[in-house]
């Protein structure tokens, strides 16, 4: 019988203004994304996992201008240096890169604002009032904040806004707000976390503004394609991405295949875009809205959130080239609930390396490997039950699953390293270093040493879609690669099956999983 096609599991993160270098904020969301569709991938879903860089716009423009150059080499430039190399080093591994400036993007843009052109979606009109353009976005004047001098600042960047004055062209977006609201309703679980959702609903109960979609101002944009004197407002170019980049317009099979979207995985500053702009944009094309919009909190710097503007940006690099992209990856997913704001420290960051990392899961897999190699010279005793150490396996795979379901990437990395302790306990307990000493105990030092190996088989496993790297060290020191095969493939829906790693497996100490760092 033929296989008919499932629909792929589709995650995308926002594509980042480049205007500037990317700072652990935005490595934050792309981490996320990551670990999430390593996680889908490891279900054996067929997945899709999309990032880019959003390009057009006043704040790209201005910053192109104060570099000296045009915006598209402004774009080019920091897109090869930066944007694209971000992602290696935190080890992403995105299927797509979509830019705006790519001509699959802008093409395909003027061909779906022409259609809602056509179809009376879009109105000229005019428009006055505050816009903030590191935003990017109006503000209403009631959300303003009041700066030095009587200057009104945006609430989001503390920075002053401009008064904006323009004729130009609306989309209908006030005709949406009753069908939003019925979507929001059918829809439960459209908008995560409850915060966020209370915040949108709360947002469009009171009614929506047309919103202006075009610039005459300034021409670094895509060309309104039934009047060339104005260019897209930059939004509603970038939201299309995650259409365009699945073959929108273009490859309709494709398109079939990845849409709608399963999650796009969003900070909470741009919530109202990716929930209320977009999937009426979506409605207004007769295309099916995202399936899940998930807003993030955001890293703070001093209660604020952290941002290059104010320069307390980090760059990623700088955290990673100490602690290693795997402890970078966990220590923010596991330290932040996902959803909520946190802050970032060295201290905390060294604190949880060594808890966690080194003398939790490095300790338990140094200790395996040495007593293995000690006491069966490297060989791995026959498979035996252990039911306290299988059913804390079985309890931790159940437990991640549920959490990965709702995006819980914390509660999915805690059901681990739960199991983790568990194991380290059960090891300081059983005391196998004594069991050793007597030789009408050998059936208990198997016992034991199987045991544990099992539990690091099911860690590896819960834990790869965070730490890859590290992972794949404690899969080879288990004998495991060549055994069951690369880590990547093993299905976390079999993870707790006991008994997976074979009689014999070879059992290595390597290379430390999480070297000591040295005190600065
Ligand atoms: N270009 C728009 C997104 C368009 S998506 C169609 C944009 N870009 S951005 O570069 O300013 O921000 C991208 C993402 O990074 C947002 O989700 C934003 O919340 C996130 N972050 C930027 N600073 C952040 C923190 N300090 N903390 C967490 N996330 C932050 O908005």
């Amino acid at each position: 019988m033929a296989e008919q096609q499932k629909k792929a599991y589709y995650v995308t993160t926002p594509i980042y203004y480049v205007n500037d270098a990317p700072h652990i904020g935005h490595a934050y969301t792309t981490v996320a994304g990551d670990m999430l569709t390593r996680w889908h991938r490891q279900r054996g879903e067929d997945v899709w996992f999309l990032t880019g860089t959003d390009e057009h716009g006043q704040k790209v423009m201005r910053a192109a201008e104060a570099g000296g150059v045009s915006p598209q080499e402004w774009t080019d430039r920091l897109v090869e240096t930066e944007w694209k190399p971000v992602l290696q080093t935190i080890d992403a591994a995105n299927d797509d890169f979509i830019r705006t400036t790519d001509e699959r993007h802008s093409e395909r843009v003027r061909e779906f604002w022409q259609t809602l052109y056509d179809a009376g979606e879009v109105f000229e009109g005019a428009y006055e009032g505050p816009y903030c353009v590191h935003c990017e976005e109006f503000k209403l004047p009631g959300e303003l904040v009041d700066g030095e001098d009587g200057a009104k600042l945006c609430p989001i960047h503390n920075r002053p806004v401009e008064m904006l004055s323009e004729k130009n062209y609306f989309f209908r977006l006030s005709a949406y707000a009753d069908k939003l609201l019925a979507f929001y309703e059918a829809n439960p679980t459209f908008v995560q976390p409850e915060s966020a959702r209370n915040e949108v609903l709360a947002f469009v109960r009171q009614g929506l503004q047309d919103l202006s979609i075009t610039r005459s101002t300034f021409d670094w944009g895509i060309p309104v394609p039934w009047d060339d004197s104005h260019v897209l407002y930059v939004w509603i170019d970038a939201l299309l991405n995650y259409a365009t980049a699945a073959g929108y317009g273009t490859d309709p099979e494709r398109f079939a295949h990845l849409w709608p979207a399963d999650v796009h995985l969003v900070g909470k500053d741009i919530l109202r875009f990716h929930a209320v702009i977009w999937p009426a944009m979506l409605m207004a094309a007769g295309l099916e809205p995202p399936r899940q919009v998930f807003a993030n909190g955001w890293l703070l710097v001093g209660g604020e959130k952290m941002s290059k503007t104010k320069l307390t940006g980090i760059p990623p690099r700088q955290i990673i080239d100490v602690f290693g992209s795997d402890a970078f990856r966990y220590y923010f997913l596991r330290a932040i609930p996902f959803g909520q704001d946190g802050s970032f420290s060295w201290e905390d960051m060294a604190a949880r390396y060594k808890a966690d990392l080194a003398d939790q899961l490095g300790n338990l897999a140094s200790r395996l490997t040495s007593m293995v190699g000690r006491y069966r010279d490297g060989a791995l005793p026959a498979p035996v039950d252990e039911p306290a150490v299988r059913e804390a396996a079985e309890h931790a795979v159940t437990t991640a699953e549920a959490a990965i379901d709702v995006i819980d990437l914390q509660g999915a990395i805690i059901a681990a390293m739960d199991l983790v302790r568990v194991v380290n306990n059960y090891v300081s307990e059983t005391a196998p270093w004594q069991v050793a000493k007597d030789e009408t105990r050998a059936a208990d030092l198997d016992r034991i040493l199987y045991a544990t190996a099992e539990a690091l088989r099911v860690a590896a496993v819960l834990l790869n879609p965070v730490m890859p790297k590290a992972c794949a060290i404690l899969w080879g020191a288990l004998g495991a690669e060549v055994t069951l095969g690369p880590i990547a493939d093993q299905r976390v829906q079999e993870a707790a099956t006991w008994g997976r790693l074979p009689a014999g497996a070879t059992v290595t100490k390597t290379e430390p999983m999480f070297p000591r760092i040295e005190d600065e």
